[in-house]
Order: structure tokens, then C-alpha cells, then sequence
């Protein structure tokens, strides 16, 4: 009997040792072993959306990654050819948007509307007759596509499906020479907040999750002053090395769709940088959580 015991024992703590080694902290590991869940995540190629997926699938989860290129997620797929789902779909088209929810076989407990692009970006983009398929293309990838996928994957929720939408602090104010993004992100916070007043049953939030050192950052950057003022200020930002790893962003998705109560899910928008109660559960050991940005838009509300 006492040597069964001792056996369990050494089997949890040789599992703990390992988790720890994958950077998986044990009270991020007990959430997971307590559940194996299903996840629709979009962007799942790269950046965030990537990290978010590897830390699903290296959970135990199923995810259905949508993406417009997919090869990152293809060398994933020979690690977990059973759990991880690849659905091929440009989500600034109506096709692509369309072959979403046919491609969905199982029911979803959680979704998350990640994918985004900064193009158009630059001072009057959002008048600009020579970027309008770029313009169409943004807001239908940021805005219009989370909106439609909500509609059509209605028959693939549970009473609990958990509805993350990826906004940013660019969807409480608006910044001169992203006007087009930040429209786009207003467009998800208020669709939240539609979706509270008709559908209150839907556990619906939406998450800003930081400064994140991805390709989106460096859109920002690319663009000479004279077109966008405000490149110099993500150029600097970059190069003091204050942005975060998307996997830190990731954890902090995670945190938010697996850890937080039902309650706390849908009592606010999420702020990588407001949250810091939350940060026991999912900052990595080493990493400060830094606002490069304190005094702009209501991001440290
Ligand atoms: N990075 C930050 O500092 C920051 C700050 C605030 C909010 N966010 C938000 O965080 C989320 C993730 O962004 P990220 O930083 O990880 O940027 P990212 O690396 O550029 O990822 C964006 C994702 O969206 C996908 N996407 C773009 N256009 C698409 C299309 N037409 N069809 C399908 N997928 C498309 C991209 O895939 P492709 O390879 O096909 O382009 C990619 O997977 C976004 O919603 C972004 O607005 C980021």
C-alpha cells in the first residue's frame, strides 16, 4: 500500500518537473489536466494566435487553427495529427469567411477571434483611394469576419463556449495614422457589448494583449515619419526591447479562457497590463509586465 503511494507520488512529481521544464507552471498544468477542450482559434499561424495554439495542443486540446498560410501549422500537424485541425480560409474574403463553420466537425468551448492586419496604415489611410482593397480587406478580417464566424458557428456552441475577441487599446481611442484599425477594434468592443445586451447567456470579453513583439509591430515600424508620425515611437519602443513575447501573450490568453471564472470572463476587457492580480498564473519566471505606453489611450484604466 505505502509503496503505491510512494509511486503516485514520484509519477505527479516527475510529471510537475517536466511541465516546469516546458515552461508550463504547475498551476497552469492542473487546469489542464482537470479538462481536454476544443478551441477555434484564427490567425493561428503565427504570432500570438501560434503560440496560443501550441500551448492548447500541448495541453490536450483539440484546436481548429484557421489560417490563410498555413505551413507553420502543418509541421504542427505532424506532432498532433488527431488534435489539431487546419481550416485554409483568407478571412478578408467572403469565401474564406463561408468556409469556416463547414469545416467544424465537434462542438467548440472556446473561440478566439485573433486574427488581425495593421494594413492600411499611415496618416489619411483611411481616405486613401489608392489603398481601398486593403482598407476592404482589414475591415473584414478585424471586423467583419469575428462578427459572421459568431453568426455562423452558432450550432457549434455549448451553453459555456467561451468568446474571446483580440482587441487592443486601439479599440478605446483612436491614434492618428492607424484610424482604420483602431475602427476595426472599436467594431469588436461594441460587438461584445451587443452581444451582453441581447445575448446575455454568451460569455462574450474582449482582451487587450499588450505591446507584443509580432509582425504586426513591425508594419508600425516600416513606414517613414513623413507618412506616419507615429512610426518613430514604435520604432523606439522596439528597440529598447520593450515589447513582449508572443508566448507571454499567449500565456495570458490562456490564463483568461481556461483560468478566470465565468463571472470574472465577461466582467471587463482584458488588459495585459491592468490584470495584475492575474499575473501570479501566468507570467513566466523573468518576465516583468511593462506598459511602454502608461499615458496613452485607456489602456491602464
Ligand atoms: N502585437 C501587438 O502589439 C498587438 C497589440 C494589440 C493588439 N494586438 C492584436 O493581437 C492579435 C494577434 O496579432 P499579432 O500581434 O499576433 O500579429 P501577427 O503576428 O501579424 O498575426 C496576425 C494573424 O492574423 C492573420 N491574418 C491576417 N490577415 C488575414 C487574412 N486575410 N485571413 C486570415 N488570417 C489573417 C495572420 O495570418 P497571415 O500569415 O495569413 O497574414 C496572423 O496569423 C490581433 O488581433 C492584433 O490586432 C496585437
Amino acid at each position: 500500500m505505502f509503496s503505491k503511494f510512494m509511486k503516485a507520488y514520484f509519477i505527479v512529481f516527475l510529471s510537475l518537473c517536466i511541465l516546469k521544464n516546458f515552461g508550463i507552471s504547475p498551476g497552469i498544468a492542473a487546469d489542464f489536466e482537470e479538462r481536454s477542450k476544443t478551441a477555434l482559434i484564427t490567425g493561428a499561424n503565427k504570432g500570438i494566435g501560434f503560440e496560443l495554439t501550441k500551448l492548447m495542443l500541448g495541453c490536450g486540446d483539440t484546436v481548429y487553427a484557421v489560417a490563410r498560410h498555413t505551413k507553420p501549422l502543418e509541421s504542427l500537424k505532424t506532432t498532433y495529427p488527431d488534435r489539431l485541425h487546419i481550416i485554409k480560409a483568407d478571412l478578408g474574403t467572403v469565401e474564406g469567411q463561408n468556409a469556416v463553420a463547414p469545416a467544424v466537425t465537434s462542438m467548440l468551448n472556446f473561440v478566439v477571434h485573433n486574427a488581425a492586419t495593421m494594413d492600411p496604415v499611415g496618416d489619411g489611410a483611411m481616405l486613401d483611394s489608392s489603398k481601398t482593397e486593403a482598407l476592404r480587406s482589414m475591415l473584414n478580417v478585424n471586423g467583419i469576419a469575428p462578427i459572421i464566424l459568431t453568426n455562423m458557428l452558432g450550432d457549434k456552441f455549448m451553453p459555456l463556449t467561451r468568446h474571446l475577441f483580440v482587441s487592443s487599446r486601439a479599440g478605446d481611442t483612436m491614434f492618428k495614422g492607424i484610424i482604420p484599425y483602431c475602427v476595426t477594434k472599436h467594431v469588436l468592443d461594441a460587438f461584445v457589448e451587443g452581444l451582453r445586451t441581447d445575448h446575455p447567456d454568451i460569455l462574450a470579453a474582449t482582451i487587450h494583449p499588450g505591446e507584443v513583439d509580432t509582425h504586426m509591430q513591425s508594419i508600425l515600424r516600416a513606414p517613414a515619419e513623413s507618412d506616419f508620425a507615429l512610426a518613430p515611437v514604435f520604432v523606439k519602443t522596439h528597440t529598447e526591447g520593450r515589447l513582449l513575447a508572443p508566448l507571454t501573450a499567449a500565456r495570458f490568453f490562456k490564463w483568461v479562457l481556461c483560468g478566470a471564472s465565468d463571472d470574472e470572463f465577461v466582467s471587463r476587457k482584458h488588459n495585459m497590463y491592468v490584470d495584475k492580480s492575474t499575473y501570479p498564473h501566468w507570467v513566466p519566471e523573468g518576465v516583468t509586465i511593462v506598459n511602454p505606453y502608461p499615458d496613452s489611450g485607456a489602456s491602464d484604466r
